[in-house]
């Protein structure tokens, strides 16, 4: 699209688009993907998935009677593995922009008889007060948000002091393992969405998003740029994925 009137333009996977168009298009991918999303994470990850969302939880040490804010939560995945740790005192927030993911994520722990805090918003303009959470955690969110920066700042302006931040996203693989990444993100994967869901294209976003997202030591100093502290990073499968931490101290 052309830069009309200055507007500035933003990333949808390897697309530019103006920046007020972003959050319409992602919302669109995630209306589609959400009756398969799950289905698919298990296939096109070989079931990794799991693995890393259970290793991000048992990193964030949750506490019975913790705060906790599930940024970008979807269906309901890091959540599921939250609320169990959690007691009568403690609190669980599942929050997303997409109201067809939320509305799974919340069926699905109503189902296994968790009743959590449920909120439609956007991570880039939170609806809570300073100071109000012991846990953040975001998993595969932060890649599709407009304003990476802001949606962390306001991760940090939620955030308890001494409470901390988990952002489990891809990230940059290793250089060994580029040329069959590439060729299983960009042949086989489009190939397998098309045969399961029929639209390959939404599956080329996230793709693309992959690699338009910044790696481990351009988030790390995002995250230290709008305040956290102790920024660390561990990767997981040769840093397909990786688990941020940081602090509000
Ligand atoms: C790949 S899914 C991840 C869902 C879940 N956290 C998981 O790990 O399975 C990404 C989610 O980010 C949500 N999302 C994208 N932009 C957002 C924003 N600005 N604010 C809140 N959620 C957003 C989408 O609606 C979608 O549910």
């Amino acid at each position: 699209m052309k830069e009309n009137n200055q507007e500035k333009l933003t990333d949808f996977g390897f697309e530019k688009i103006a920046e007020s168009e972003k959050e319409a298009h992602v919302k669109e991918v995630f209306d589609e993907v959400a009756p398969k999303y799950d289905l698919m994470n298990d296939v096109l990850s070989f079931g990794l998935h799991r693995q890393w969302k259970r290793d991000a939880v048992n990193t964030a040490k949750v506490r019975p009677d913790m705060k906790v804010l599930d940024i970008a939560g979807g269906t309901g995945d890091m959540s599921l593995l939250i609320a169990p740790r959690l007691g009568k005192n403690g609190q669980l927030w599942l929050t997303d922009i997409n109201h067809e993911m939320l509305k799974i994520g919340k069926q699905r722990l109503q189902k296994k008889g968790f009743q959590p805090e449920v909120c439609y918003c956007d991570a880039e303009r939170l609806p809570f007060k300073e100071e109000s959470f012991d846990l953040v955690i975001v998993a595969f969110g932060l890649r599709n948000m407009t304003h990476k920066d802001t949606a962390l700042s306001e991760m940090y302006r939620v955030l308890k002091k001494g409470g901390r931040v988990l952002v489990l996203e891809f990230s940059k693989a290793s250089r060994f393992l580029s040329p069959f990444y590439d060729f299983y993100s960009f042949k086989v994967m489009p190939f397998l969405a098309s045969r399961i869901t029929g639209r390959p294209e939404n599956y080329r976003y996230l793709v693309e998003s992959i690699r338009m997202h910044p790696n481990q030591q351009t988030l790390a100093k995002i995250m230290r740029s709008v305040g956290f502290e102790d920024v660390s990073w561990k990767n997981y499968s040769f840093g397909i994925t990786a688990l941020h931490s940081g602090y509000k101290n």
